[in-house]
């Protein structure tokens, strides 16, 4: 197995105090640390630094249930498998994350959770709502013990359930934080972001919001975060995967998530088909008495009364490949490309999230 764990101890040293919004986004006053050290100023990497290509923030969608928490997991390990240093993170407070790596539940600090040979390594953040708005108050209004006090009295708790969107303006702030933060060296804290993201009905809105943020607050520095955090979203630093099966619902979430996020502007990445099960074409029989003598020959005794069921299962299973044939025609039509990832049979532990990364792996990101 290429990649390692780390243990679930294993704490940076560097994790930051209070300010996690850095000047990489706002272009206001941060001193967020990050695994190459304290934040230093944007803009100072050093000529020459490698810069990788294409899209360093994954964003992992789809509808429920289709395997986002899998596949981005999957995603983030294939990233680090390259050698890459990659942040996993979680925005629903589900910790899904901590239960695929089976490890202890993830706090609102980065850690790392597994480690690639070649240098890669893969860290991971569950945002939690509630303290990234401190951080956000913090930043914005200098609310240090002020901010404390407000959580005592559960004004904080109250803003982030009662109004779902600032929910999402610190979740998608805090990660293009991530996305664009670097070392005082002047490297890129992490070469790619992934995020477990909402799923599909709900992405483009929760992406969005900060272009209605930005038009709300028409000044000052929550104008100039909104627009930042947009900038990047909007990029070609961002792509936004979408899982699916290959069923009729998510297929159609897929393609109406699709054209829903270009009308948006958002950038879309790849259409993840997850779960796809074996296409095990089997021989058509000529028909039931066919199939009855071929039975009879092999010494299955009753062959008679086993062919008809047979050939009924056969003629569904022909069916449902079909089917499947059919979506994914739908699929490549809707202009994204599009990649297939096996069902496993035994379910997905360890083993299985490294199997499926390791498929990811080859494919262009
Ligand atoms: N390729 C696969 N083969 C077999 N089982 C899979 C595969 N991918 C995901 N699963 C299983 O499907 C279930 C749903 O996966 P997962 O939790 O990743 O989906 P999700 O889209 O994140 O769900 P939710 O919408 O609840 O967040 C899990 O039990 C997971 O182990
Ligand atoms: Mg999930």
């Amino acid at each position: 197995m290429a990649l390692t764990l780390a243990t679930a101890t294993d704490t940076p040293r560097w994790r930051s105090a209070a300010l996690t919004y850095a000047r990489s986004v706002s272009g206001t006053g941060g001193e967020r640390a990050g695994p190459s050290g304290p934040a230093g100023e944007a803009g100072e990497r050093p000529a020459g630094a490698s810069e990788g290509a294409g899209p360093r923030l994954h964003v992992v969608s789809g509808k429920g249930g289709t395997g986002k928490t899998t596949v981005a997991a999957a995603l983030a390990l294939a990233l680090a498998e390259r050698g890459r240093r990659t942040l996993l993170v979680e925005v629903e407070g589900r910790q899904g994350i901590a239960q695929l790596f089976e490890t202890q539940a993830l706090p609102y600090e980065e850690r790392r959770i597994a480690i690639g040979p070649g240098g890669g390594e893969v860290f991971a953040l569950a945002i939690d709502p509630e303290q990234a708005l401190l951080d956000y108050l913090q930043m914005f209004y200098k609310l240090g013990s002020a901010g404390r006090a407000l959580r005592r009295i559960g004004a904080i708790d109250f803003a982030t359930t009662v109004a779902p969107g600032l929910r999402d303006v610190l979740l998608t702030g805090k990660a293009c934080e991530a996305v664009r933060r670097r070392g005082a060296d002047g490297e890129r804290a992490y070469d790619a972001v992934v995020m477990d993201a909402p799923p599909t009905g709900r992405i483009t809105r929760f992406l969005g919001v900060n272009h209605e943020v930005a038009g709300l607050a028409r000044v000052g520095p929550v104008h100039h975060q909104a627009q930042a955090v947009m900038r990047v979203l909007t990029s070609a630093e961002t792509a936004v995967h979408l899982v699916t099966l290959l069923e009729e619902m998510p297929v159609q979430e897929t393609a109406d998530g699709v054209a829903e996020l270009r009308a948006a502007g958002l950038p879309v990445g790849s259409v993840l088909v997850n779960m796809v099960g074996p296409a095990r074409r089997a021989a058509h029989p000529a028909g039931e008495r066919a199939l009855a003598r071929a039975l009879a020959g092999a010494g299955l005794p009753d062959a008679e009364a086993l062919a008809a069921p047979l050939l009924a299962q056969g003629r569904e299973h022909a069916q449902r490949l079909a089917l499947e044939e059919r979506r994914r025609a739908e699929l490549a039509g809707l202009g994204p490309p599009v990649h297939e990832l096996p069902l496993l049979p035994e379910g997905v532990d360890l083993a299985g999230l490294y199997r499926l990364a390791r498929l990811l792996r080859d494919l262009e990101w």
